[in-house]
């Protein structure tokens, strides 16, 4: 397979493990998106973005975006991690919140990451038992594949990290690159 970067965002540190294993198979150099610059991405052909998801919002998608128009002719994709079950209702969803039309060519890739609320931020943590509250009382056909996550991920300590995950986005750069 031809060259490639694979960069990562991650918080509490799933999205990292998948980049790592990615990094296993595909032999591409890997780095946290936020130390890398546009200059440095140049050399490669295939651009990875393993991004957490957060609030909907996939996490590194901005910088892509950012540098999009230089970087005309690579081969890019998006792994989004988040604590939903993969739902291809869900994935679309998700793609439609982030990718305009101006980023169409872009695929879109899912796998699940961890949930622990032990090595959440003050901040994160207040706002999942926000969403916690928002959630609970609603009927389970109003819930959204987030929502049931969440309600039945509160106060567990959930590790759905598995490479497994990663089988369509291998096989798609199998065919296309
Ligand atoms: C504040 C907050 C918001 C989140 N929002 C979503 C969400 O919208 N959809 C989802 O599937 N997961 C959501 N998650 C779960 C994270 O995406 C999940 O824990 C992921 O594995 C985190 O990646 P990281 O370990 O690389 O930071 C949220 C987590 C937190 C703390």
């Amino acid at each position: 397979m031809d060259n490639g970067i694979i960069l990562y965002q991650s918080k509490y540190g799933s999205t990292k493990r998948y980049a790592d294993i990615l990094q296993l198979e595909l032999q591409f150099v890997t780095k946290d998106i936020k130390e890398v610059t546009l200059d440095e991405l140049s050399p490669y052909k295939t651009i990875i973005l393993c991004g957490a998801i957060y609030a909907s919002g996939i996490s590194g998608l901005k910088v892509i975006k950012s540098h999009y128009p230089s970087l005309k002719g690579k081969t890019i994709v998006v792994l989004a991690v988040g604590a939903s079950p993969y739902q291809i209702d869900a994935l679309n969803d998700i793609y439609k919140h982030n990718f305009s039309v101006d980023y169409c060519s872009i695929p879109l890739f899912y796998a699940r990451g961890e949930w622990d609320e032990s090595k959440m931020s003050f901040k994160d943590k207040t706002l999942c038992k926000m969403l916690y509250k928002a959630v609970k009382n609603k009927k389970d056909e109003d819930l959204e594949p987030w929502m049931k996550a969440l309600l039945s991920s509160s106060g567990k300590k959930c590790d759905w990290v598995d490479s497994q995950y990663l089988k369509p986005l291998l096989a798609y750069l199998k065919e296309t690159v």
